[in-house]
């Protein structure tokens, strides 16, 4: 359908539709970014691939993100070949652990729940879990087996991403920001940057928590996506003191390869602050700790933030926005953006190069928040 597509973002998902356009055939794919390619939300997360950790009810949004989680192994050996880059995709699992009454009550009806939904999942003894997670605490009182969650590497993914981009003849300019998507005669046309007009067929906004401030048409956009601040760190361990991906007793817990394991997440919304704060740090350290005690012996390696692109509902935004057919929005990825980055790319791009949109556009159109508004006006 496009041939000049322009792509306003280079986080994961603007980087990764970048790629997918020049893989399957589209000609002149460019991504402007405001600062440095990568290193906004991609760059904080922790990489965390868990669908079914996180799922309640197979719905759309499961099965996006379970769609997606099955697109992994393909996209890592691609990119691997692509780049000698090996994003280390990580299958070993998630566990979720309960160290008192009150959680394990909960997480005991979350797995019925979840059994009745035909997500699998298994429940673990504290001596299954001592058996396959010696480091964990002895107060362990049972704990939730994700056998098809994992990880990767979020920053190799990063690094992967514009090396791929880039080989493919993807044109990334960094240090300039868009501020208006340019349009005539209902079509997008380019956009307004702060170095003057970018022309082009096709515009998508794959702009995490930046999105509301790109106006369209020279009015200021009805997509609302503002930023939930997530502080992390990381510890130094040896590796395989932990194996499994951990929801604990207050944080979550991601051990990589080499032994680090990283510790999150903050949940805060306080808008484009981006300061790390100490005390919200050693809550997090102190959590870690509960859940494996050795992690009081590790030294803190690194502690930072990021900023997750939220829409009311938690949901991403996808697809045309405002009927508008060559301009797309691929945003608002809040806690998935690195696990929805390879089914983005790829309907992203079908749509863009045929002009097929999938079903999920509907579902995840920016004009359901216009429904739900309307929906409580009407009951004001
Ligand atoms: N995906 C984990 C987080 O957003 O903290």
């Amino acid at each position: 359908m496009s041939r000049r597509i322009l792509i306003i973002g280079g986080g994961v998902i603007g980087l990764s539709i970048a790629r997918e356009l020049r893989l399957r055939g589209g000609h002149d794919v460019r991504v402007i970014e405001s600062g440095t390619v990568g290193r906004e939300a991609s760059w904080a997360a922790a990489g965390m691939l868990a669908p079914n950790a996180e799922a309640d009810e197979i719905d759309s949004f499961y099965r996006l993100c379970s769609e997606s989680n099955s697109l992994f192994p393909s996209f890592a050996e691609e990119l691997c070949d692509e780049t000698g880059i090996d994003i280390g995709l990580d299958r070993t699992g998630t566990l979720e652990l309960a160290f008192d009454d009150k959680r394990e009550r909960a997480l005991r009806a979350k797995r019925q729940q979840q059994s009745a939904a035909s997500i699998e999942v298994g429940v673990l003894s504290p001596a299954e879990i001592g058996a396959i997670e010696p480091a964990v605490s002895a107060n362990v009182r049972m704990g939730l087996e994700y056998p098809n969650d994992g990880q990767v590497e979020n920053r190799k993914l990063v690094d992967a991403l514009v090396r791929s981009a880039r080989r493919t003849g993807v044109e990334i300019i960094e240090n300039r920001s868009a501020s208006d998507v340019l349009i005539e005669s209902g079509r997008a046309v380019g956009v307004m940057s702060d170095r003057g007009r970018v022309e082009s067929d096709a515009v998508v906004l794959a702009t995490g928590s930046w999105t509301s401030y790109i106006k369209i048409g020279g009015v200021k956009s009805s997509l609302n996506v503002k930023p939930i601040r997530g502080q992390m760190l990381s510890v130094q361990g040896p590796p395989g003191l932990v194996k499994h991906v951990i929801y604990g007793a207050g944080a979550y817990l991601v051990p990589r390869s080499d032994g680090r394991i990283l510790v999150g997440a903050t949940v805060e919304d306080v808008g484009f602050e981006k300061e790390v704060n100490p005390v919200a740090i050693e809550s997090l350290r102190q959590a870690a700790i509960r859940t494996v005690p050795a992690i009081r012996e590790l030294e803190i390696l690194e502690s930072w933030c990021g900023l997750r692109p939220f829409a009311a509902d938690g949901g991403p935004i996808l697809g045309p926005i405002n009927g508008i057919e060559n301009l797309v929005a691929a945003t608002a990825h809040y806690r998935n953006g690195i696990l929805l980055s390879p089914i983005t790319a790829k309907l992203v791009t079908e749509y863009l190069l045929s002009g097929v949109g999938s079903e999920y556009f509907q579902i995840f159109s920016a004009d359901r928040f216009k429904t739900a508004n309307a929906v409580a006006g009407d009951k004001q």
